[in-house]
């Protein structure tokens, strides 16, 4: 309870930052501590009913009494529901605000190559929408009945209030225990599971390979042990948690009997009357069933106070970085300047100062062995990785810090190992921007997909996922007319004949030239450079241990498509 507090702070603290939230929660506040004191009418009229109008004989207070029972009834229900909307309202609205900047912290993080996936960020603001939205808050805010019950009843009689006091600690302390015997094991099954579960959706991506190569069984061998792991622990976790929840509720039961049995012995000694009994009762189930709901509500707080970590954590390892102005002094076209960068365990440079200038209407062709480094270069020019040392800057302006919505639409990249998002061949290509079909259309031509897709069983409207069955050359053309959309004037091409026929070379290497004579400034990666021999305007060569040079093709370049 002491952390799920600590938790409920920073969310408190979170939502004060926009003052339409803390609006929101001061309200249902108000509502809560009114609705209290409407509920506090029934014990104190109880009490009135069995000692003035049964003693007194008078029908017509009770007549009246009866009404406001009614009316004090009705406007806390009233109050509740309200409650209810606003907290729900403000679920909907925080979740959604969480749910685009988790997404964004979650597709970074998933380029400084971490393993935890972006559905897990998804899932925990889905968590945190259910538990601001649950009655869970409100439950807290119900607690404001505990003080004032205890005070009633300490006016009634000082023991009344001892008893009651005893059983709200019993339950908080309850509480306490539960938290703390079982929060250590619930973080570790749901960090577990999230893990596992990532670890089998890696795997079954690779359905093929594991069916065509019998690996199914030995895969699920060595990932069920760690998921009856993961099992175990919540369950145990959670046995525990059921047997302090049986103990609270008969902490409360006992409370009430015990209140009761005291109230006679004091009426029978008259230093109650024999109403309070009733009253001091029902007061102490109002002061500590909240405190009751909210420590068996702690699997909430506990899982709600795990997501909203995994999430903090997420959003400041991996916030958007602040976008700067372009330089001044900035060169049109791609500038690449003295990038270092070694793989984290690896000893040796991948890149070692590599700096090469791209400027509008050329062709840069990258060559080198397999591991040298090119799809890295690729990735650090665009800004997807953080160089150990260097910069990149695209027209003046530091890829790195950029707004990638704003920088996206300039550049045109194609990565080596090309995928397709779910959606039509029109979509993909389209970048799911608004449709523009005449540009999806010039740059399918342009790469020389046009008619390949017209030949697709519903052409531009054909599915093209990852399941839809499109062979790796039909994705790349794809991926090409995708890059060249809308006219970039950065083209960044990771082996874009890689598994093409000779036709569709021809295309990915006229494509390049067209962009070029349109004034893009182009950095391809190629393993062929008998395919680009005379049609470059510039040579960069990577070598081992992140060597580089820059070199003049052999044969000046020929300009123009
Ligand atoms: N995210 C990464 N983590 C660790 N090592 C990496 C990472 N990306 C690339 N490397 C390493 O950097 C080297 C260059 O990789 P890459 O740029 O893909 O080579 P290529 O020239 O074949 O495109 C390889 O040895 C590879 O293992
Ligand atoms: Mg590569």
């Amino acid at each position: 309870m002491i952390r799920a507090g600590t938790m409920a702070g920073e969310v408190a603290q979170a939502l004060s930052r926009a003052p339409a939230f803390s609006g929101v929660l001061g309200t249902a506040f108000g509502l809560s501590v009114a609705r209290q004191a409407c509920l506090l009418g029934m014990p104190l009229l109880t009490m009135h009913v069995f000692d003035g109008v049964i003693e007194g004989g008078n029908l017509d207070t009770l007549a009246v009494l009866a009404v406001c029972f009614f009316v004090a009834l009705v406007m806390a229900g009233v109050m509740r529901a309200v409650r209810a909307m606003l907290m729900a309202a403000l679920a909907e609205s925080l979740a959604r605000r969480l749910t685009v900047e988790a997404l964004e912290a979650a597709v970074r993080s998933a380029l400084a190559g971490s393993r935890r996936p972006g559905l897990a960020a998804l899932q925990d603001t889905a968590e945190l929408r259910r538990f601001l939205g649950g009655g869970t808050i409100a439950d807290l805010f119900d607690m404001t009945a505990t003080p004032i019950g205890l005070l009633v009843l300490w006016m009634m009689h000082p023991v009344y209030a001892v008893i009651a006091l005893a059983a709200c600690v019993t339950i908080a302390a309850l509480g306490v225990v539960l938290d703390h015997t079982t929060r250590g094991m619930m973080r570790s099954a749901s960090d577990r599971q999230v893990k596992t579960s990532a670890e089998l959706q890696g795997r079954l991506r690779q359905a093929d390979m594991l069916e065509g190569l019998g690996m199914l069984g030995a895969v699920v061998r060595r990932w069920e042990p760690a998921q009856a792991a993961s099992l175990a622990e919540g369950d145990r976790a959670q046995a525990r948690a059921r047997a302090v929840r049986g103990i609270t509720e008969y902490s409360s039961y006992i409370a009430q009997g015990t209140m009761v049995v005291a109230g006679v012995i004091l009426a029978t000694h008259h230093q109650v009357s024999p109403g309070s009994v009733i009253a001091a009762s029902m007061l102490a189930n109002s002061a500590t069933a909240p405190i009751a709901r909210v420590v068996l509500s702690w699997r909430d707080w506990a899982m709600a106070a795990l997501a909203w970590r995994r999430m903090q954590e997420l959003l400041a390892d991996h916030a958007a970085p602040d976008a700067l102005p372009p330089a001044a002094d900035g060169h049109p076209g791609l500038w690449v300047r003295d990038l270092t960068w070694t793989p984290p365990e690896g000893a040796r440079p991948v890149l070692d100062g590599t700096t090469v200038y791209c400027p509008p209407g050329t062709i840069t062709l990258v060559l080198g062995p397999n591991g040298s480094g090119k799809s890295t270069l690729l990735r650090l020019a665009l800004g997807l990785m953080q160089p150990d040392s260097g910069t990149a800057e695209l027209e003046g302006q530091d890829t790195r810090q950029v707004a990638r919505d704003v920088i996206g639409p300039r550049i045109g990249y194609l990565p080596q190992d090309v995928q397709l998002l779910d959606g039509s061949v029109l979509q993909n290509i389209g970048r799911f921007g608004p449709e523009e079909a005449e540009a999806v259309v010039a740059a399918a031509r342009m790469a020389g997909a046009h008619d390949m897709i017209g030949r697709l069983p519903q052409g531009y409207a054909t599915e093209a996922g990852p399941t839809a069955g499109l062979s790796m050359g039909q994705k790349r053309m794809i991926g090409l007319a995708r890059a060249l959309y809308g006219a970039p004037s950065l083209l960044v091409l990771d082996e874009p004949e890689a598994g093409l026929d000779r036709e569709g070379r021809q295309a990915a290497l006229a494509a390049v030239l067209a962009a070029r004579a349109a004034g893009a400034a182009c950095l391809v990666v190629s393993h062929d450079p008998g395919l680009w021999h005379g049609q470059v305007d510039q040579l960069l060569r990577l070598g081992p241990r992140g060597s580089w040079q820059t070199e003049a093709p052999d044969k000046p370049a020929a300009r123009g498509a």
